[in-house]
């Protein structure tokens, strides 16, 4: 059996075009079925929906062979354990900070202030600033970061930015892009050995869909 672990919404409505191409097709609807394990037509591969921050953890230890994650996730989990042959370039969009609009960010950083920078994606904001020599304080959030600057809590936040919708309701703008983000196919290294001839073709069908299709993203 070949388990796959993927997270409900952008990432896994979008793997199922290259699942499609590599001839997956998943049984059942995550939005209206609560099953965790969902069957494919294929009786030797089947799906576990899992939260997307722990899709690494769970290929990494072998609970799935192989999963789907943002860059986000995998560089905050530290990748290790894990073999990562593709860049899917499906669920783009990027890493930024972003301010209160009123919030003079250049002359803060320009003066060597603290600043006090809310964020879920610790490990990126910690290196992205250490890398331009700025001395944050940084406040692990698990969510709704654009609340932050808007209740004082800080000064800036670290999060994904897509259309910028999000940070336009919440009258924030983005000062600066981090990185651009965008989903990884993640493999178990064990079962890349122990099951080749189930993931191999697997790898190989994405990756051809890939180039197909160069700008999904
Ligand atoms: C992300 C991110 C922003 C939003 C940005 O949240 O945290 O809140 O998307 O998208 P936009 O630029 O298109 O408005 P997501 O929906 O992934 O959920 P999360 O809050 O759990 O991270």
């Amino acid at each position: 059996m070949i388990t796959l672990a993927l997270s409900k919404g952008r990432i896994f409505d979008e793997t199922l075009p290259l699942l499609k191409a590599a001839g997956i097709e998943v049984l059942e609807d995550p939005d209206t079925s609560r099953k965790l394990i969902l069957p494919t037509n294929q009786p030797g591969v089947r799906v576990v929906l899992v939260r997307a921050t722990d899709v690494p953890t769970y290929v990494e230890y072998g609970g799935a062979d192989l999963g789907v994650t943002g860059k986000d996730t995998l560089i905050e989990h530290g990748g290790q354990g894990l073999y990562q042959p593709l860049d899917l370039k499906i669920a783009a969009c990027r890493m930024s900070v972003a301010v209160r609009a009123d919030f003079d960010y250049a002359s803060a950083v320009r003066q060597g202030s603290r600043l006090k920078v809310a964020t879920k994606y610790t490990a990126i904001a910690r290196e992205f600033f250490a890398s331009k020599g700025v001395h944050v304080d940084l406040i692990k959030l698990y969510g709704s970061m654009e609340l932050a600057p808007l209740t004082g809590l800080a000064d800036a936040i670290v999060d994904l930015v897509s259309t910028g919708n999000t940070l336009k309701a919440n009258h924030l703008v983005e000062v600066e892009r981090i990185m651009d983000i965008s989903s990884r196919l993640v493999v178990n290294q064990a079962a890349l050995k122990l099951k080749q001839a189930g993931i191999r073709p697997i790898i190989d069908a994405f990756a051809n869909a890939i180039q197909k299709e160069p700008s999904t993203s």
